[in-house]
């Protein structure tokens, strides 16, 4: 029998045993997935607790169930505090990324006149929010200049206007879903502590791909998914939200009988942790899933797969840069696993449906997912190419074989 272990990294071994790895994955055998920032593979031990609850659910009662797996479903929160260098009670379950930072902004006072400084490759979703909390409640949006050439946000000129305006919230996504930029957080995060800003970060697309430490970035708020490189379930998420801020009082509008104790008939009173932005019910075969996931990621290494996974893509990056009619996109110094390019003489659906049909998984980014980026970039649509750890480099080259070859075939 395989040893279940021996896909893991071990103390000073460097390298991942990927045919370990990938036998784990089922999906590797059907499949090139390179749209891991879309929904990363889920490996065996992912699915197999969510099917185990699953019919511990229609065996016993869902009630039974959870109450039979509390240790498991806790351990949502205390994998996810060990991953990202904090404590269980300052972890919340969500639905998705982007419910928790609507609850994390609903926490938020805000009032006319309000600024909010984010940058202009934060994600489509919280920008859509910025702007409805300005129609709503006057808020101002501020937008932080970037670097020439693509190369993200200035942080210096973000200080700037940190000092001038006083934001009540500074934003800033670590990760971009429509380029590889990785935006300089922790320089963000020592900006806003020095300044006692409210700071929340996206960290949906590294979380999973890099060694995430929430003091290291020094933000009271923090947003990702389980679906993308941590390899978790669909309809997961999370929030992160520290110490400072939940001493100061934040909450969520919409508090519930889980977030909050009814003390008197005109009175409540919210839970001490972070457990206040989570609500009663939870979808406990995806919880345990996400638990599964996080530990599946802390045993493979957040360091090996931090070395490998950036690595992959910018091989990718490299072979796509040399196809004639390919423009590669990603700005910054370091891109993250996220590829992305245009393409001369192809429209976006038939290239991904030529991908799609040579059995490779990628996705396609719009100019409405990214109004500032792809204006300067001059483009309508890229697609993005994602590998992750798991992935091998004939993969690569088979991928980038098969952009050069449809390239060349333009239609
Ligand atoms: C950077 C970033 N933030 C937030 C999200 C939203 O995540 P979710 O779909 O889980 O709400 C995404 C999804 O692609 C993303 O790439």
């Amino acid at each position: 029998m395989r040893n279940e272990n021996s896909a893991f990294n071990h103390g000073a071994e460097p390298l991942l045993d990927l045919t370990a790895l990938r036998a784990d994955t089922p999906g590797c055998e059907a499949v090139i997935h390179f749209n891991n920032a879309g929904a990363g593979l889920m490996p065996r031990p992912v699915l197999g607790a969510m099917l185990d609850h699953l019919r511990l659910e229609a065996t016993i009662g869902g009630y039974e169930a959870s109450a039979a797996r509390a240790a498991e479903v806790e351990d949502f929160h205390a994998s996810l505090a060990e991953l990202l260098g904090t404590r269980p009670g300052n972890i919340a379950f969500a639905a998705s990324a982007t419910h928790a930072y609507a609850k994390a902004l609903s926490a938020i006072d805000f009032r006319p006149g309000d600024v909010i400084l984010t940058t202009r490759n934060d994600f489509v979703s919280n920008q859509i929010a910025f702007l409805s909390l300005r129609r709503r409640h006057g808020v101002r949006i501020v937008h932080a200049p970037d670097l020439p050439d693509g190369g993200g946000v200035d942080v210096d000129a973000m200080a700037v206007l940190m000092r001038a305006h006083r934001p009540r919230l500074v934003a800033v996504t670590h990760v971009p879903t429509n380029s590889g930029l990785v935006q300089p957080v922790a320089e963000v995060g020592r900006h806003c502590r020095e300044l006692d800003l409210l700071y929340l970060v996206d960290a949906c697309q590294s979380v999973g791909q890099y060694p995430v430490d929430v003091d290291r970035i020094g933000c009271d708020l923090l947003t990702a998914t389980c679906r993308k490189f941590l390899r978790g379930p669909r309809g997961s998420g999370f929030l992160y939200v520290s110490d400072r801020a939940l001493a100061a009082g934040y909450e969520p509008l919409h508090i519930d009988m889980h977030g909050a104790r009814w003390v008197a008939p005109g009175h409540y009173r919210p839970v001490a942790t972070a457990a206040r932005f989570e609500e009663w019910e939870f979808p406990y075969a995806t919880v345990l899933g996400c638990a599964a996931a996080v530990r599946y990621a802390l045993r493979v290494g957040l360091e090996p797969i931090a070395r490998r996974t950036p690595a992959l893509a910018g091989r990718l990056r490299e072979q796509l840069a040399a196809v004639p009619g390919v423009r590669t996109l990603d700005g910054g110094p370091d891109p993250a696993a996220l590829v992305t390019f245009a393409i001369e003489g192809w429209e976006a659906e038939p290239f991904k449906e030529a991908l799609d049909a040579r059995g490779i998984n990628s996705a396609l980014s719009y100019r409405e997912f990214a109004q500032f980026d792809f204006a300067d970039k001059e483009v309508s649509w890229c697609l993005r190419l994602s590998p992750h750890y798991y992935n091998t480099e004939d993969e690569v080259d088979t991928v980038a074989g098969a952009v050069a070859e449809l390239a060349g075939s333009i239609r």
